[in-house]
């Protein structure tokens, strides 16, 4: 799979950390030349170079961003540059016991959708047992890139 791929988390507890390890270190094992790398690290502008996104992201506070990717999210939904040459997936990790569950993920699936990427597989929303999504989630991002190759 000879493909330049960023995953990116957002995360405050480190849920999200962990799964954005796993997806990368299998994408590896596939062949794809992946850049893994906290969300809050990443300047957003950095999009306008990427070919291959997947966000991993939860929901803090009354469907808030973490803490520390407040920026890239309110670059992602201010700025309306193009973004129509990014194939991107997100899964949105979040607690069905909040009244805006997985609102961050939701709200950057929404985001690259309307600045034109296309989504490589369905944004998947987790609860807080989250194993089969994030299986499922996986497995279409990876049956999605190979069919990329
Ligand atoms: C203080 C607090 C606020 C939260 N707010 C929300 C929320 O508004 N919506 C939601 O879906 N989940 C909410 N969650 C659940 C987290 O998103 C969930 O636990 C997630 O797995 C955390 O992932 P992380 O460790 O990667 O940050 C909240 C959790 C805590 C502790």
């Amino acid at each position: 799979m000879p493909c330049q791929v960023t995953v990116l988390y957002a995360t405050a507890s480190g849920n999200t950390e962990q799964l954005a390890v796993f997806t990368a270190e299998s994408l590896r094992a596939l062949g794809a030349d992946v850049r893994l790398q906290n969300i809050a690290d990443y300047p957003a502008e950095q999009l306008a170079r990427a070919s291959i996104v997947l966000v991993l992201a939860s929901t803090w506070g009354e469907g808030a961003p973490p803490p520390d990717a407040e920026a890239f999210c309110a670059a992602l939904h201010e700025d309306s540059s193009s973004l129509a040459h990014i194939r991107y997936a997100v899964l949105a990790l979040g607690s069905s016991a909040y009244a805006e569950f997985c609102a961050c993920g939701r709200r950057m699936d929404e985001d690259f959708a309307r600045r034109g990427a296309i989504r490589l597989s369905p944004r998947v929303d987790c609860d807080t047992k989250y194993k089969a999504e994030f299986t499922q989630w996986l497995e279409g991002i990876q049956s999605a890139l190979k069919a990329l190759a």
